[in-house]
């Protein structure tokens, strides 16, 4: 499919996506965010991806929701055109894991698209930040809850009140990345990463994926009562039998999502 904000290469059991509008830092527009939807439903239904990568341009990953389109918004026209809401949901509808590889600005709307991915791997030159206070609005898709969950609400309130931006030191210090590495090794790693996922067992990855996630909605009785029950239900496959035995038996499992 051909793609005017955003490309799209599936190879290895990975597809990735590169957000595409280098003259406005890859702002996030309705085209982008409409294409990334379509590419993330295709990637979902796609068999031979098994996980997935979002990434920018060296310069930015995303400078945030298009100002320029915003602008001359009314409430009427956000509230009930639910600006982004379809989109974003979207998003948190793909089982498959998704990767984001962060180099640049990762600002608003860009940091927390990134936040809706299932970690982040950045460069050195990552900035991440909730600048939206100087545009006299706030965060809109997660920038006040995901990143406090992730970051504490000491920094989250620090993000969101002034505005700064939070290197890649910080950012891996504070728990909102998993990895920083060089600029020029960002995508090598990201691949690779994504890659050692495409190996496993789909249905273990998507446990994960769920088990994880149901950490955030529930109290942790229910979460550890969850994950019990889902590493139980585990012994109802192919899989864990393949996993375990090719372990006994010193080679490599071949899993086969059964
Ligand atoms: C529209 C943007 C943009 C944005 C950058 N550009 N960010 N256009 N929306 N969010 C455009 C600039 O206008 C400029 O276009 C070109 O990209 C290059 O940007 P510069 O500012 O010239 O680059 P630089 O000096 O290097 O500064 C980089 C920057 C700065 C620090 C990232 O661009 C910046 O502060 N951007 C805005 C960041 C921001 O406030 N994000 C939050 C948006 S609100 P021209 O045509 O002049 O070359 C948001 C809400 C989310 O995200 C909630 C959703 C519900």
């Amino acid at each position: 499919m051909a793609y005017e904000t955003i490309t799209v290469d599936v190879d290895n059991h990975v597809a990735l996506i590169t957000l595409n509008r280098p003259d406005a830092l890859n702002a996030l527009n309705d085209a982008l965010l409409g294409e990334l939807a379509k590419a993330l439903k295709g990637a979902q239904e796609n068999d031979k991806v098994r996980c997935i990568v979002i990434t920018g341009s060296e310069k930015a990953f995303a400078a945030g929701a298009d100002i320029a389109m915003m602008r001359e918004k009314s409430f009427v026209d956000v509230f009930m055109g639910d600006l982004f809401t379809p989109e974003t949901d979207q998003i948190l509808r793909v089982r498959k894991p998704i990767i984001a590889a962060v180099s640049g600005y990762a600002l608003g709307g860009g940091c927390e698209l990134a936040m809706m991915c299932d970690f982040i791997i950045c460069s050195e030159s990552a900035k991440f930040g909730q600048p939206e206070i100087n545009l006299g609005v706030v965060a809109g898709i997660g920038g006040t809850q995901r990143l406090t969950r992730l970051v504490g609400k000491s920094k989250a309130m620090d993000m969101n009140l002034t505005g700064r931006f939070m290197d890649a030191e910080e950012a891996e210090r504070s728990g909102l990345v998993s990895r920083v590495v060089p600029v020029k090794k960002l995508m090598e790693e990201a691949m690779a990463a994504a890659g050692k996922i495409a190996e496993k067992s789909m249905i273990s990855a998507t446990v994960v994926k769920e088990c994880v996630n149901r950490a955030y909605e529930v109290p942790l009785s229910e979460g550890l009562l969850f994950e019990r029950r889902m590493f139980h239900s585990l012994f109802n496959t192919e899989d864990q039998k393949e996993g375990m035995s090719a372990f006994l038996e010193k080679r490599e499992a071949q899993f086969r999502d059964k």
